[in-house]
């Protein structure tokens, strides 16, 4: 069965990883009311591993980044969303996320969010010093996150109302737990 945490819909922002990118398409689809959100590199990411019928048929809307000032954002004061997810999340967005930086669609997201009490979820990708990643073509590739990477997303797990999962599947219970 497909819930929604608390009374609203679900924001879900896709940055440009293929880490727990299938993963992360596939938890969303056991949630309704979702509004998807692609960054600009994963309107380049997620097609290359054929995950976009697939958000399609999971969400309720799909939209991409466009303008400097994140329009949509004014969503989160105006009440619209339960949650905020991020998943997955690039090492990018988190070390703007962890900064203060808002200058991106989901660190504008992100930014917002917190400014308005919504909830935050996020699934980055770099949370083990070694992980075993999967390249559009179907190739296991080992990738060793910098330290920089490794630091921000536990910075990022310190931030209040941020939830920071290190598995799609804790993803899912972190929110699901929510859901109450
Ligand atoms: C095929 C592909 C897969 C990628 N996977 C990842 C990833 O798993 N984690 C990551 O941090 N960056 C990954 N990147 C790099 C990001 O797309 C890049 O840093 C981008 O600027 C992130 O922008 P965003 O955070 O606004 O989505 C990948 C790039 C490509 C081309």
């Amino acid at each position: 069965m497909r819930e929604t945490p608390g009374r609203g819909a679900i924001c879900w922002v896709v940055t440009g990883a293929g880490h727990f990118l299938r993963e992360s398409v596939k938890l969303m689809a056991s949630f309704k009311n979702v509004d998807v959100f692609l960054t600009r590199a994963a309107a380049e990411v997620a097609p290359r591993y054929g995950v976009i019928e697939a958000i399609e048929k999971s969400s309720r809307t799909v939209a991409g980044e466009e303008g400097y000032s994140s329009a949509p954002i004014i969503r989160f004061s105006g009440g619209a969303y339960s949650a905020l997810v991020i998943a997955p999340a690039t090492a990018n967005t988190v070390a703007k996320c962890v900064l203060g930086i808002a200058d991106s669609l989901a660190s504008n997201f992100f930014a917002q969010a917190e400014k308005s009490g919504v909830p935050i979820f996020v699934l980055p990708t770099d949370v083990e010093r070694h992980v075993e990643s999967v390249t559009p073509s179907g190739r296991v590739i080992r990738i060793s996150p910098r330290p920089v990477d490794l630091r921000n997303t536990d910075a990022l797990s310190g931030f209040p109302g941020v939830a920071v999962a290190r598995s799609a599947k804790e993803l899912g219970a972190l929110m699901h737990q929510f859901s109450g």
